[in-house]
């Protein structure tokens, strides 16, 4: 795992720090902190020359070295004051993360930009550091492709909101790791491995169906998908109980498509390979429920992930078949491709039926349609709640992490409508394919359960850069917004 561990809090004066590097902010009102003013001061006034001479405006992302004896003195453009808040802390504190490592600087350390050091904002400062070091190198053999950031240290931060930031972003680059690792690695039995180790971290009950188990409960969907494949698939079922047991649980369930060729329905060649993210949609619920196991909250969460290859071996399930899902609806598959919404099926019907959820959400890689309707700027959500999908927008706000509204219309979910069964698994053709997706999933949820489904087909990888986020692959986007929508 590439990205800093060590991050701690200072009381020292700046001076003192031991870090290669210390940055402060500038806002493009050219103002600085009491802190930045001291820097400034100490280098004779250097900081103020370079703003005046028009070569420092403050803008956001913005850079400029100093040198103060041994030290390097980073001044990092905060942007608009007004403006200034969360997000804009996650990303200086990227922009400081991604500036030390292109520059082989190994330990940082920095004001809590903007002078403002509560635990919101300290979180967010160390959510930035973290996320922004991040790398994935595992498969880099060569010594000078490796250099990762050791250690960042932040002055006169929050010790509460450091701590939770640690320990979120943390989470997030594991998952992105685990994402990032191809389908020959990150296979059904390694995202089990990983849920187990959740589980024993975090006192949760684990279970596990394997084929045959998932096959004789009823699970029409998972088993279609799966018998093309001879990797074997799992049925994972993580339990936190957390609060009393007569209180309702929060259900989660997310796609863990380890490898999507299509099936049958194959797909192009070119980015298939892309297809090994297709269990990002499991990717935010582990992360989600990792970061339960270290924090403990007092609430109860059940997370599902159905898994499996999507491939075309010779048992391979194929277009005009009739599957029956774990709550006994028929489907009929038109497209071997559209895989996602069928092993859902089944852990959104499982989710329902035995445990009452206060709420449903899912997560999904589930159509190539969001990328078009949305890019890869926000994820797609749908869900059967007003009040439950405001929450989703609240979250969304706080954490940075964008979502937009499709609408569910009885119009849509006529669309999925079979005619020799209860629903098929294609809309259609090229109209709404993500609502479609969203119109089939709602077949599988339990009567007056609130429920959102993500789509986070454009958003789990494949993103425009951000200073906390990798030039390339998985962003491990929506875990830091679910943990802010359960209050964690
Ligand atoms: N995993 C894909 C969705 C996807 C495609 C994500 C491209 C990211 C990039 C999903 O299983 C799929 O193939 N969906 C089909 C649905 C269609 C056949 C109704 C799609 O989007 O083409
Ligand atoms: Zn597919
Ligand atoms: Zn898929």
């Amino acid at each position: 795992m590439a990205h800093v561990k060590a991050i701690s809090n200072s009381t020292e004066p700046w001076t003192s720090l031991s870090a290669n590097l210390f940055a402060i902010g500038l806002f493009d009102d050219h103002s600085l902190t009491d802190v930045g003013v001291e820097v400034d001061q100490a280098l004779n006034g250097q900081i103020r020359h370079a703003i005046e001479l028009g070569d420092l405006k403050g803008k956001a992302d913005e850079t400029a070295l100093f040198y103060y004896h041994d030290k390097r003195i980073l001044v990092v453009g905060l942007g608009e004051k007004e403006k200034f808040g969360p997000e804009a802390l996650r990303r200086a504190g990227g922009t400081v993360a991604k500036t030390a490592i292109s520059k082989k600087i190994g330990t940082i350390s920095m004001e809590v930009f903007g002078g403002n050091n509560s635990a919101v904002n300290s979180q967010a400062l160390v959510e930035g550091v973290i996320l922004g070091s991040y790398q994935f190198l595992d498969y880099k053999t060569r010594e000078d492709d490796i250099f990762t950031l050791e250690e960042a240290v932040i002055l006169n931060g929050s010790e509460d909101g450091i701590g939770k930031g640690h320990i979120i972003a943390d989470v997030v680059c594991r998952i992105r790791d685990l994402e990032n690792h191809p389908g020959n690695v990150t296979t059904p039995t390694k995202l089990a491995e990983e849920a187990k180790q959740i589980a024993e971290e975090g006192g949760m009950k684990l279970t596990v169906y394997e084929r045959e188990e998932f096959t004789a409960m009823g699970m029409g969907g998972l088993a279609a998908v799966a018998s093309g494949t001879e990797e074997p698939p799992k049925f994972i079922v993580l339990e936190y109980w957390g609060d009393r047991q007569d209180q309702k649980p929060v259900a989660l369930v997310g796609k863990g498509l380890t490898f999507d060729s299509g099936g049958l329905s194959i797909k192009p060649a070119s980015k298939m390979d892309e297809m090994k993210f297709d269990m990002c949609g499991a990717g935010v619920v582990l992360g989600v429920m990792h970061a339960v196991a270290a924090i403990k909250p007092k609430m109860n969460i059940v997370a599902v992930i159905p898994s499996t290859e999507n491939l075309s071996g010779g048992k391979a399930y194929k277009p005009g078949d009739i599957l029956k899902a774990y709550n006994g609806k028929t489907i009929e598959v038109l497209n071997t491709d559209a895989e996602g919404r069928l092993i859902l099926a089944d852990g959104l019907s499982y989710v329902s039926k035995h445990y009452d959820p206060e709420y449903v959400l899912d997560f999904a890689t589930l159509t190539g349609a969001v990328i078009t309707a949305l890019g890869h700027v926000a994820t797609g959500i749908m869900g059967t709640d007003p009040a439950l999908i405001e929450r989703v927008k609240a979250a969304s706000e706080a954490t940075g992490e964008k979502v937009w509204e499709l609408p569910l219309w009885e119009e849509y979910c006529e669309q999925v409508k079979s005619k020799i069964a209860d629903v098929k698994n294609i809309g259609a053709p090229r109209q709404a394919g993500t609502i479609a997706g969203g119109a089939f999933l709602k077949e599988f949820v339990g009567e007056d359960i609130p429920w959102v489904h993500f789509d986070i087909a454009g958003t789990a990888w494949g993103s425009k850069e951000k200073p906390y986020t990798p030039k390339r692959g998985a962003t491990g986007e929506l875990i830091r917004l679910v943990l802010n929508l359960i209050g964690v």
